[in-house]
């Protein structure tokens, strides 16, 4: 049975590149819905060095101290008066943003998109590489025995993967073209062959990442981009779906941020073809391929996090071994060494780094 210490040791970015160790107060349960949760795995997110080194991400500005990280499992030592579906003891995945009750957003059913969103790591809000850490109890999944604490963490960019082939409503018959073999990239390649596709080439423009997703199951095809124009890529393309039903890609998806990418991913789509941005790019695009929209028919749409439903989907992956995430964690470091797992995040030479504890 898990016991609670009477200290919380939290890993602090203090400013830009200064991060420290604070022991701040356990936090309390106060609402019944919420379970206490001791962080046990935490993956490193591109997001957390952004914050590190430039104290932004995105639109969102670090103004005050923060607590990093939001990739994290744990196990339950805690739960609130009102929790049904969790115990103490039950190892988790947890999901790190909540919502409000009260915005459009989530009663319409898409929550990840509420203005008042609660994300962990998200200035103003502290993140989840601490010993304690409370959720709701829906905002946690259970991981099944033969999963790992490890896989648990990485079900936060799995889930991303999962939430952007759902918004393309990806499924048996389809075939992808992803770009970007950073974990973003290889998580929604590997989703993709999880929801059934045949081919999935995955662009990268190094050759390492690209060879790991093929050792690892998690596309059957690649090509290395670096000074390739849009027709060697099509080259490639037609190659590969020479027998297929479309001839092309019906799915794609951008994991780069790189606009050059967004556009000959779009422009190598079939006909009705639909892809998603996943990739934090540009503000504005300076090339949209806004012909090929037009006379293909394709869908465009934005994937922001994940939403209903896709933490509990990609712990099914995980639970009935659709797909291996496991090769994904290239470098392991503990609590005590949080602050060098980030300076050796800077090297680029990870592909997840995890960082275990607090014990
Ligand atoms: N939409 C969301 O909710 C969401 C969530 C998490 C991450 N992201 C974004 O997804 C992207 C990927 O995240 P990640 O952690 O995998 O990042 P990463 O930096 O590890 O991976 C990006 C990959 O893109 C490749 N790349 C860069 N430029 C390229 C080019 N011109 N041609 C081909 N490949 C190129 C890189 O070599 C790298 O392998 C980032 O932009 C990140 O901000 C979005
Ligand atoms: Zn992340």
């Amino acid at each position: 049975m898990p016991s609670i210490t009477n200290n919380n040791p939290c890993v602090v970015l203090q400013k830009v590149g200064s991060i420290t160790y604070e022991d701040r107060p356990v936090p309390e349960l106060t609402d019944p819905h919420y379970v206490k949760i001791a962080i046990k795995q935490t993956g490193l997110c591109g997001s957390d060095l952004h914050y590190y080194e430039t104290g932004c991400c995105g639109s969102f500005k670090v103004e005050k101290p923060m607590v990093l990280g939001h990739e994290s499992s744990g196990e339950i030592v805690e739960v609130g008066s009102a929790v049904t579906s969790l115990k103490v003891g039950d190892r988790v995945a947890c999901e790190p943003g909540i919502p409000s009750r009260y915005s459009q957003e989530y009663k319409s059913g898409n929550y990840n998109l509420c203005p008042h969103m609660a994300f962990a790591a998200t200035p103003p809000y502290d993140g989840t590489l601490c010993r304690y850490y409370l959720l709701p109890e829906d905002f946690c999944v259970k991981l099944p025995d033969h999963v790992s604490l490890e896989e648990g963490a990485l079900v936060e960019p799995l889930a991303v993967g999962v939430h952007a082939n759902r918004l393309i409503d990806v499924k048996f018959g389809d075939s992808i073209i992803v770009f970007g073999a950073g974990p973003v990239g290889l998580l929604c390649a590997g989703v993709a062959k999880a929801f059934g596709c045949d081919k999935v080439l995955l662009v990268d423009i190094i050759d390492e990442k690209l060879a790991f997703a093929v050792e690892h199951g998690l596309a059957s095809h690649t090509f290395n981009s670096r000074g390739q124009k849009f027709d060697d890529l099509m080259e490639k393309v037609k190659s590969i779906w020479k027998d297929s039903e479309h001839g092309l890609p019906t799915c794609g998806i951008d994991a780069t941020g790189n606009q050059t990418c967004t556009n000959m991913c779009i422009r190598a789509l079939a006909k009705k073809g639909r892809f998603v941005q996943v990739g934090m790019g540009p503000d504005n695009m300076d090339n949209f391929p806004i012909a090929a929209v037009m006379e293909k028919e394709l869908t465009v749409k934005g994937s922001f996090r994940y939403s209903v439903n896709d933490y509990n989907y990609a712990v099914q992956l995980l639970k009935e071994r659709k797909l291996n995430v496991k090769p994904l964690v290239t470098h392991r470091f503990k609590f005590s060494e949080a602050i060098e797992a980030y300076e050796f995040s800077k090297k680029g030479q990870s592909i997840k780094i995890m960082i275990s504890g607090p014990e």
